[in-house]
């Protein structure tokens, strides 16, 4: 088999590439290592910056977030018991948009499939090749079977725990990692929101966040320790500590309801670069991790993806190697100033333990400053809705 690109995972990055490179006549083939049902199964954020609606736009797949997405033109931040909302349309004059990630992958496989391009699903042991020749090419196991796809380039788009990144020699590397010392426990519920927009709550007993995915369905999370299992967390414990923790006002408003999905996540913020080995490129998770915090993740997947869209339609339809060499400059510049964000908003908003009084009365100075100045909450709106593409 021979194609231009060979696309490995076919989650957000690597759907949405390879939809956009195949409206602009480039053909590629995606493999990924588990089912379609196994990566639906995946629970995601679901805050979308206009650089995300954009990239799916390029994609051609907006018929449903056009109909079912939300406009979200500011959310509320609660330290202790002060609260502000920062409205990012006055701050910045832009808003973000609530869909689920999980709807956007399936928007995009439902289009891959319309569209007649290949994905090879449950694609064990892929490996690639000569990634410094001229012609690369990968290999993959399928039902027993070796087989092998001749391409120009590859995009590992195939998460933190992929191939790809650890193809790249460790001598070029250079990996940047934080860890937090505790988890995100979420929980989603067909329950109509608490709150009509995102609320980012520190509380003495933990961080919270109220989410939601549309007006009957909500999404929260609890700051939980790293220890704590799934199951030791009953719907019931659940929401019990979710009222303790929004207090009693918010709480009264709460619904409550049976959990569609519960797990617990751990925070870490991590980069690897550069992102790309001669006919190698990395998008999305693969090369950088954010947590929560900020609601980047598939953001920074949708910037890394059209500039490497950008990059190869130049190559192909001008001949020009300039895109696909300044790839990762343009990519990094973007990510560390999200990567400060996510940080930041984490650092400021959730409960470390083994903090003394002091780093806990200049977490609150610090959210304090954000609204006494006039910049504060403007800076935040900027890089909530997103840092220019
Ligand atoms: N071979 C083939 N596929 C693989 C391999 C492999 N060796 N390793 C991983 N994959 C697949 C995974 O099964 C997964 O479906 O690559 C896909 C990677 O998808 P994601 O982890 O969702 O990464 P990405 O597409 O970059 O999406 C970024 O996801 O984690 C969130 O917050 C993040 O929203 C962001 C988005
Ligand atoms: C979510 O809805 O899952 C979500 C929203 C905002 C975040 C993180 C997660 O910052």
């Amino acid at each position: 088999m021979r194609t231009q690109v060979v696309i490995v995972g076919a989650g957000p990055s690597g759907l949405l590439l390879g939809q956009i490179l195949a409206n602009n006549g480039i053909d590629n083939i995606i493999l990924e290592r588990q089912t379609g049902e196994y990566v639906l199964g995946r629970i995601r954020a679901g805050i979308l910056e206009s650089v995300t609606v954009d990239a799916l736009k390029r994609a051609k797949v907006t018929g449903n977030l056009e109909k079912d997405g939300l406009i979200h033109t500011g959310c509320e931040l609660v330290h202790n018991d002060k609260s502000y909302r920062v409205d990012f349309e006055k701050e910045v004059g832009r808003h973000v948009v609530v869909y689920g990630q999980t709807e956007v992958t399936r928007d995009l496989m439902e289009a891959r499939e319309a569209s007649g391009l290949t994905t090879i699903y449950e694609a064990a042991d892929v490996k690639l090749h000569n990634l410094d020749g001229k012609t690369s090419y990968v290999t993959y196991v399928k039902d027993g079977e070796e087989s092998r796809i001749d391409c120009d380039f590859i995009a590992g788009c195939d998460g933190f725990h992929g191939v790809s990144r650890k193809s790249i020699p460790a001598d070029i590397l250079k990996e940047y990692e934080k860890t937090y010392p505790f988890g995100w426990l979420g929980i989603l519920s067909d329950t109509p929101p608490v709150a009509d927009e995102l609320i980012y709550l520190k509380h003495e007993r933990g961080f919270v966040l109220c989410s939601q995915r549309s007006k009957t369905r909500s999404r929260y999370y609890l700051q939980v320790p790293l220890t704590d299992k799934v199951e030791d967390w009953s719907d019931e414990r659940f929401w019990e500590e979710l009222k303790l923790r929004i207090g009693p006002e918010r709480a009264a408003s709460l619904v409550t309801g049976k959990s569609i999905e519960k797990s617990i996540a751990p925070l870490r913020s991590f980069v690897s670069e550069p992102m790309r080995y001669h006919n190698l490129f990395l998008a999305g998770d693969a090369a950088h991790i954010v947590p929560p915090t900020g609601a980047k993740g598939l953001n920074l997947a949708a910037s890394d993806v059209l500039y490497l869209s950008d990059a190869l339609i130049d190559y192909y339809e001008n001949n020009s190697s300039e895109g696909i060499d300044g790839y990762s400059d343009r990519c990094l510049k973007r990510i560390w100033g999200a990567e400060r964000f996510s940080w930041y908003m984490t650092k400021m908003m959730h409960k470390f333990p083994g903090l003394d009084s002091w780093d806990e009365k200049m977490q609150e100075a610090e959210f304090d400053q954000l609204f006494n100045s006039e910049n504060g909450a403007r800076l935040l709106a900027e890089n909530y809705v997103g840092l220019p593409y």
